[in-house]
């Protein structure tokens, strides 16, 4: 065992976090559906929702056949929703393929949708004790810090670098435990911009506390402005609610419903008319709303619209439906298509 590794194990018998909900057992469904959630995702924000989930679906079966919509829905305000489809996706693979179980090679399970080589190996650690090195994040910033790595961890040649150094601090014994411990470490010491290296077990070994420069790991990511585009959501509504859309499969928000959308600039009464065939009469915009996500920014802008006439335009289909405000069904929502509705059934008093 490196030095790194036994401190790292004997902290974690005093601080490490034992009573995680996804720690409390070894079924591999459930440490699956978790490790996924908690990709970008903090602990304290996926607690209820992987809570919610594992009760909602309890086995790969009833996942793998319960339909997307339910998932999504579960899913809403989670971001990243490529991960709710992935876990459909590969919901459906381990019925399919593996009847149900887990395969336990780790190239395999780097096949399925959504799951890389870092989560791979946690998934295999903490549920069959296998041992794997994991590279998330958190164990970069760790590294970096500890063997004061220079070059962002983006680029091939440090990551590899970084992926050798994992390995070779991952232990033999006690696989799960470590694999928590370090990322425990890197949620809850080792932080990004306020490192707490004073109660930190590693500080004596760490390259960059030593020399005072943590704050200098890892190395930033080249910077480069985020674009923005904009749009404005169409809040269509009759005396049965709002107009929602399913979204194309892929691409942002894939899957979810929203509103209609149109340029910023488009004539929209024209842009809806010929879209669905409705007569509709905007009304003053909202106030605009900023979503940001990894790689832009979206300046959405609200705009409610009374529906005038059908004429001879859409009944509901399977995309297109008038979304109740009252009673609101099950459906996957953006962020700011739910904070939207809510403020639609506010004002509308519904
Ligand atoms: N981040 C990714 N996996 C995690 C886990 N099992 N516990 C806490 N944070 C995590």
């Amino acid at each position: 065992m490196t030095d790194l590794s036994v401190r790292l194990l004997s902290w974690y018998d005093q601080h490490g976090r034992k009573d995680l909900p996804w720690r409390q057992h070894r079924d591999p469904y459930r440490i699956w559906v978790s490790e996924i959630m908690l990709q970008q995702t903090q602990v304290v924000t996926v607690i209820p929702y992987y809570q919610r989930f594992v009760a909602r679906f309890p086995t790969v079966e009833i996942l793998a056949t319960a339909p997307l919509d339910e998932v999504l829905h579960l899913w809403t305000g989670l971001g990243y929703y490529a991960r709710g489809r992935n876990l459909h996706k590969t919901a459906k693979i381990l019925v399919d393929l593996y009847d149900g179980e887990f395969p336990l090679e780790i190239e395999r399970v780097c096949q399925l949708p959504g799951i890389g080589r870092s989560t791979a190996g946690a998934i295999l650690a903490f549920a069959y004790g296998q041992r794997h090195a994991i590279l998330d994040g958190n164990v970069k910033r760790i590294l970096t810090r500890y063997h004061r790595v220079s070059g962002w961890p983006g680029r091939r040649s440090v990551e590899q670098q970084l992926w050798e150094l994992a390995d070779r601090n991952t232990p033999h014994k006690r696989i799960a435990d470590y694999t928590q411990a370090i990322m425990d470490l890197g949620a809850t010491i080792c932080r990004r911009l306020d490192p707490l290296c004073d109660a930190c077990p590693l500080s004596k070994q760490c390259a960059a506390y030593r020399r005072g420069d943590p704050h200098a790991f890892p190395t930033p990511a080249p910077r480069r402005d985020k674009p923005a585009k904009a749009v404005s959501m169409v809040m269509i509504r009759n005396t049965h609610g709002v107009l929602l859309e399913r979204r194309p499969a892929t691409g942002i928000w894939g899957g979810l419903w929203g509103f209609p959308e149109c340029a910023p600039d488009a004539d929209i009464p024209a842009t809806i008319r010929a879209r669905y065939g409705m007569i509709v009469a905007p009304e003053p915009g909202w106030d605009p709303i900023r979503h940001s996500f990894t790689h832009f920014y979206l300046h959405i802008t609200p705009v409610p619209a009374k529906l005038v006439t059908n004429g001879c335009g859409i009944m509901e289909t399977a995309d297109l439906v008038w979304y109740n405000l009252l009673y609101p069904d099950e459906r996957g929502l953006a962020a700011p298509v739910q904070s939207l509705l809510k403020k639609l059934s506010k004002s509308y008093g519904a």
